[in-house]
């Protein structure tokens, strides 16, 4: 039978919560469609530091694990143990982005999918989307004012002062526009590019890009919107939105605010993209949920393990090519959302709802399988 590589990094905080019942949906996957996968299990942020003596959050051995690899399924990193160690090894900046660099991972996809049946969760009023809504948000991942140089903190006369650089190059804007037209072709076709080009030298660039990059796409109605703008239509009317893309920082703020208006961040899933794999249409990718390790609840068994599972869903789709076991997936997170089942963060107190605790909650999700 078809036998695929994955490397497999749970991190911190509920990271390994969520990461072993997205396992358990794996494996119900792989017996009913017919192929396995090889879990290479590796320590990424805070565990490898505990378990490095504050040496690396990204051990060599992890890193070999991924290069080995069809791709990367990742659950968090960070908490507030690790947030007073020098910057540079902490589980962000030292084993996060490094992973996205290392792999030029360039294409966050973080899909804001507020289901019909869940628009009570949405803070946004609920007569204004009937229908939930469908978003795609498009990051740009490698570049931007993440890691432009320079970067770091001085004195300069007689005070301390601290600076990062927003810089993108041309072509990483160009090849993160042509990520998201595309995905606009597949979709509603309709792209909205995100921006401050009334401020920023990098969006003026970026908007002049975007306008070129259109010329291939004809069918796609582009429009541009200035950030703080953007960031206001989303909770006023999501269901407008079809294709968003933008780079690092202001994708990083968006899409966590799509997170809330979809109901809560524990339930949206993200894929990182770079190139395809020669001679193949799937790409080497990692899949992580697009918010955090939740210190606040970690290890308390509540956390909503969705995000987990759907990313476990992209991982098949775009790395794997198994996409009857992705739609399937998907397919049975909604059913159990419709059958009324709840983890605490999308928990109305109706009485229709079933609240239950993340393994209940997987239980639910694979009695759909
Ligand atoms: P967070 O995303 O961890 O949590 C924000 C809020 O959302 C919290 O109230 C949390 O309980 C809730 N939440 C998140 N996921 C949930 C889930 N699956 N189920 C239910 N509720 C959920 O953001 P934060 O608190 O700002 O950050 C905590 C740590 O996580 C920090 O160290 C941060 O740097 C790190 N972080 C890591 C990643 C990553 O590894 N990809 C992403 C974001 C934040
Ligand atoms: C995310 C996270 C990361 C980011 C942090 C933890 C470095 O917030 O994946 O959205 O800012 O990209
Ligand atoms: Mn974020």
């Amino acid at each position: 039978s078809r036998t695929h590589r994955i490397a497999v990094l749970a991190g911190d905080g509920i990271g390994p919560e969520v990461m072993t019942d997205a396992l358990r949906v794996l494996d119900a996957v792989e017996s009913k469609f017919g192929f396995s996968t090889e879990r290479n299990v590796q320590l990424v942020g805070g565990a490898a530091l505990d378990a490095t003596n504050n040496e690396t959050p990204l051990p060599a051995e992890t890193i070999a694990a991924c290069e080995n690899s069809d791709a990367i399924l990742f659950g968090s990193v960070g908490g507030p143990k690790w947030e007073n160690l020098p910057p540079d090894i902490q589980p962000e900046r030292g084993a996060l982005l490094p992973l996205r660099k290392h792999f030029g991972l360039f294409a966050n996809l973080r899909p804001g999918v507020c289901l019909p049946s869940l628009t009570h969760a949405s803070p946004v009023k609920n007569e204004l989307i009937p229908n939930g809504f469908d978003v795609l948000c498009v990051r740009e991942l490698t570049g931007g004012v993440y890691f432009g140089s320079p970067k770091g903190r001085e004195e300069r006369d007689g005070e301390t002062v601290a600076f990062d650089t927003m810089i993108y190059k041309r072509s990483e804007i160009d090849r993160i526009l042509r990520v998201a037209f595309t995905a606009a072709m597949g979709r509603g076709k309709k792209l909205v590019s995100v921006d401050k080009a009334n401020v920023l030298a990098s969006s003026v660039l970026w908007r002049e890009v975007a306008n070129e990059v259109a010329k291939d796409y004809p069918e796609v109605e582009l429009s541009h919107l200035y950030v703080d703008n953007a960031a206001m239509q989303l909770c006023r009317r999501p269901d407008s939105f079809d294709v968003l893309v933008t780079e690092n920082l202001f994708g990083d703020i968006l899409s966590d605010e799509m997170a809330m208006i979809s109901g809560s961040l524990g339930m949206l899933p993200s894929a990182s993209l770079g190139g395809k794999k020669e001679g193949s249409e799937l790409y080497f990718g990692m899949y992580e949920p697009s918010g955090g390790s939740a210190p606040d609840i970690a290890g308390q068994g509540i956390a909503n393990p969705i995000a987990q599972i759907l990313s476990v869903a992209m991982l098949l789709r775009f790395s794997l090519g198994e996409n009857d076991a992705a739609d399937a997936i998907e397919k049975a997170v909604s059913a159990a959302i419709d059958k009324g089942f709840r983890t605490g963060d999308i928990a109305t107190g109706a009485a229709t709802e079933k609240k239950v605790g993340t393994s209940e909650m997987t239980d639910a999700i694979l009695a759909g399988i």
